[in-house]
């Protein structure tokens, strides 16, 4: 029988995160690499890799980490990626679609607010869905693929609480306005793409049962990141824990769906978000 523990141990094994310079991104990163993963951190540019090895590297010295920067909206992008790590002798076990946009909810009174549905700009539409679901289609295509060849590897979906259940809209309310439609809300983008984010989980994780390839989601609740206090007070009503995550709180999450640790485990979306999706 073989220890709990080593069914968490990644070393030998390379992980890929797609936006990881960002808040979670890097939580993600640092997660693999404490279990012992090599990491190829990506990221829109390289500058937000580098400074997210640089803060990682802090708390974990010697964590293996390659910076490689990937426009996830961009097959010539992916596929020089694809080529560079190749010619470095870098293969993918576990990839982790974790880029995206979240488009902060703010408002300009005096006009219909361009968040609200009948006004959303079709542009923002295109750009949103091709970095959040398109991104993670075309990364799955490219690094899953070669992992089903291979026979083996792992993709995470960063989805989000926001991929099970609606945004409640009165959330980003804004006191001092008073007409309806100059109230922000959270776009349709991003219930569209974590909703989509899961179904793309279902399907992949169907198609590569046989290939040895495991596909999972993730559904974490809001990160409190010093936001308006007004809004957190109103979040945190919603939530049964009464609280937002903490940034590192996912991190064991990411361990298991990653690691043997989850080796029957596919196509489910494991919600960590204090409960909010319950009540
Ligand atoms: N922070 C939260 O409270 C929270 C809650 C639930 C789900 N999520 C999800 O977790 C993931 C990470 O969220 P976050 O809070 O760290 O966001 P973030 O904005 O801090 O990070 C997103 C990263 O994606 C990168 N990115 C944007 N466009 C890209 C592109 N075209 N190619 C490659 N990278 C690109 C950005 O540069 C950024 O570093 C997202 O999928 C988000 O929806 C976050």
């Amino acid at each position: 029988m073989t220890s709990l523990s080593s069914r968490y141990d990644l070393k030998g094994r390379t992980a890929l995160v797609t936006g990881a310079g960002g808040l979670l991104g890097q939580q993600h990163t640092a997660a693999l690499a404490d279990a012992g993963a090599r990491v190829v951190v990506t990221d829109i540019g390289l500058a937000p890799c580098e400074a997210a090895i640089a803060k990682i590297r802090e708390i974990i010295p010697s964590a293996n980490l390659v910076p490689v920067a990937i426009d996830v909206t961009s097959q010539e992008s992916v596929h020089a990626a694809v080529i560079d790590l190749a010619g470095r002798g870098i293969q993918i076990d576990i990839l982790v679609n974790n880029a995206a946009i979240d488009p902060k909810v703010t408002s300009t009174p005096g006009v219909m607010h361009s968040s609200r549905f009948e006004a959303f700009p079709i542009p923002q539409w295109q750009m949103e869905i091709a970095v959040g679901l398109t991104g993670a289609m075309l990364c799955s295509q490219v690094f899953g693929g070669a992992m089903a060849k291979r026979g083996n590897g792992v993709i995470l979906n960063i989805a989000s609480d926001l991929g099970v259940i609606a945004p409640d809209q009165r959330l980003y309310r804004q006191p001092t306005i008073t007409r309806n439609e100059e109230q922000p809300v959270k776009p349709v983008t991003y219930s569209v793409i974590k909703h989509g984010l899961i179904g793309l989980t279902k399907y992949l994780a169907t198609y590569w049962a046989d290939r040895g390839v495991r596909v999972n989601a993730i559904s974490p609740g809001g990160v409190f990141n010093n936001q308006d206090p007004a809004f957190v007070e109103k979040l945190t009503r919603l939530i049964p824990m009464g609280r937002m995550a903490k940034v590192d709180e996912y991190r064991a999450a990411i361990q298991f769906l990653c690691s043997d640790a989850s080796s029957y485990m596919t196509g489910q979306n494991l919600v960590m978000d204090g409960g909010r999706s319950v009540w």
